[in-house]
């Protein structure tokens, strides 16, 4: 059964705030870049990278539900803050509106009784749950480090960083 247009709306707009997230993460990036934070501006690259990929995920499925993705403007990102527990923390408060997206995304499925698209939101649920403790976890840290002596440390740690592909089960 093809996409319904109220499930295919809703996904389309996920699909614009997956890239929105992209481009936001790579405005972090470029900050901490300037800052001559190269570990913190890896791993936000990263971060962008996994965006485009939830996008691009999105996309397939649509695509595989016999709909097509219309694609809109991306909006500009700020691309400043005071510090880097500014930045994670924003990066945090974005992902839980990422998470309460997700969840809005589902209530649109279940509304139009689209389990198929219910079930393989599933995937984004628990990648949301990761994607949370993720940035809450640095977060904490730059509290705890509170921008002393220890933050090159935190910076190479962040700089190991490597995104793998999941395979489409996981
Ligand atoms: Fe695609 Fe960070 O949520």
């Amino acid at each position: 059964m093809a996409l319904n247009s109220a499930v295919l709306t809703a996904f389309n707009e996920q699909i614009n705030k997956e890239f929105y997230s992209a481009y936001l993460y790579l405005a972090m990036s470029n900050y901490f870049a300037d800052c001559g934070l190269d570990g913190m501006a890896h791993w936000m690259k990263m971060q962008y990278k996994e965006e485009t990929f939830h996008a691009m995920k999105l996309i397939d499925y649509v695509y595989t539900r016999r709909a097509c993705v219309t694609l809109d403007n991306i909006a500009k990102p700020q691309g400043s803050w005071k510090s880097a527990l500014e930045v994670f923390e924003a990066a945090l408060a974005h992902e839980e509106y990422v998470t309460q997206s997700i969840n809005d995304l589902i209530k649109v499925c279940r509304e139009n009784g689209d389990v198929t698209s219910e079930t393989f939101l599933l995937w984004f649920v628990n990648e949301q749950i990761e994607e949370e403790a993720n940035t809450d976890e640095i977060c904490n840290k730059l509290k705890i480090l509170r921008e002393g002596s220890s933050l090159y440390a935190l910076d190479r740690e962040l700089a190991q960083r490597v995104f793998t592909e999941p395979s489409d089960n996981e």
